[in-house]
């Protein structure tokens, strides 16, 4: 693996080859594809534990310091056409009635998807302290299941939703449209360029992080949007000890490219954000078990199934034929599979949540 996150073009093994031709084909059962996936987590754990603490951070920090020399992000382009130009009536199939698109709350086993969203959405509040009349910025605003929310459960706020992807920005507009929503904006705008005079009290970033880069800059960019006393709340995916550029392992590992295109995502380590702390510094830190993260994607699952006949001509219409539209049911089946296994692993103590709140540093 390229340590320095430059992509590497390593010819695939031809049973790797043949195991995603599978995949793409729905030829591998579940718990097949499960057991699979488990081995390379198992080789990733191997990799990113070292035998030493001081290994251990040493790894953390090489990562760290590498990003310094980087661009905000690369391979923008890629990851918003293949990941977040997503048809709106498929994400209204697969996840619970805000459409958020990333790690809920289930605070009991009997919670349910749209109960579990709707809590994570309080949590978000609840630490980011956000309070009626607060002027807030959601970078990275996905299907504005966050900007929605404030927006109605804080009338005097004004909120800012930012995404370079142009069927989220229509979808949030018809949406606040529908509801009365005066008081939502929605900019679409790549955040890696994006310029802007404004200030908010409230900045709030979930799953945004771990497609980014050079953190140095990103939060340097991020502190000017910051009002005086305001805060940032970030919640990003990360492994609860070790750091990595989402990138294959070596020339056996099928699984880290599954999902997500290269060179795309860093998994950040639990406490990867502290030490980029020139602009910003930290005032709170909390992780949240993978279990959370694992159950949603458990979730999503069971409604992609359970709705297969439904979704099947939404592709067809998208991608042209019955043979790409099972192609790219199987790939979301994948997407959510990989998910419930990654976060599931050692019952949520591996791969995890974590949400970080700053200040500004003056
Ligand atoms: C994992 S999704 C999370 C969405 C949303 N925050 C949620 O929780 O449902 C990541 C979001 O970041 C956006 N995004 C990724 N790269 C971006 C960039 N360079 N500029 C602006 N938005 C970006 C994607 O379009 C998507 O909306």
């Amino acid at each position: 693996m390229a340590v320095d996150g430059k992509q590497q073009v390593v010819p695939k093994k031809t049973f790797i080859v043949e195991l995603l031709k599978k995949l793409e084909l729905g030829l591998v059962p579940y718990d097949e594809i499960k057991k699979l996936i488990r081995i390379e987590l198992q080789r990733r754990l191997q990799w990113g534990y070292k035998s030493t603490h001081e290994e251990q951070i040493d790894q953390v920090m090489k990562l760290a310091h590498s990003l310094r020399h980087t661009n905000i992000a690369t391979e923008v382009d890629t990851l918003d056409s293949q990941m977040y130009e997503v048809p709106i009536d498929f994400l209204k199939i697969m996840n619970g009635s805000t459409l958020k698109g990333s790690c809920c709350y289930f605070q009991h086993d009997s919670t349910t998807l749209d109960e579990a969203e709707i809590a994570m959405l309080d949590l978000y509040c609840e630490r980011a302290q956000i309070k009626d009349g607060h002027s807030v910025l959601d970078l990275g605003c996905g299907q504005g299941a966050l900007t929605l929310y404030v927006a109605q459960k804080y009338k005097n706020s004004r909120v800012t939703a930012v995404t370079n992807s142009v069927s989220q920005k229509e979808y949030i507009e018809e949406e606040s449209r529908r509801r009365n929503l005066s008081n939502v904006e929605v900019l679409l705008a790549d955040i890696t360029t994006h310029k802007m005079a404004d200030t908010y009290d409230r900045i709030l970033v979930v799953g945004l992080f771990e497609h980014m880069k050079n953190y140095e800059l990103l939060l340097r960019k991020i502190s000017e949007w910051i009002a005086k006393d305001g805060l940032l709340f970030v919640e990003h995916i990360c492994h609860k000890t070790f750091a990595y550029h989402y990138e294959p392992l070596d020339e056996d590992d099928w699984f880290t490219e599954y999902v997500f295109p290269a060179g795309t995502m860093i998994i950040p380590s639990a406490s990867f954000f502290l030490y980029f702390q020139d602009d910003v510094s930290v005032v709170n830190h909390w992780t949240l078990s993978g279990k959370h993260f694992s159950r949603t994607n458990e979730e999503w699952l069971k409604r992609l199934d359970a709705n297969v006949e439904v979704i099947k001509p939404m592709f067809v219409t998208l991608t042209g034929s019955e043979e790409e539209a099972m192609k790219l049911i199987n790939y979301w089946r994948g997407f959510c599979l990989s998910g419930m296994v990654m976060f599931g692993y050692n019952k949520g103590e591996e791969w995890m949540a974590s949400h970080v709140l700053f200040k500004k540093s003056y």
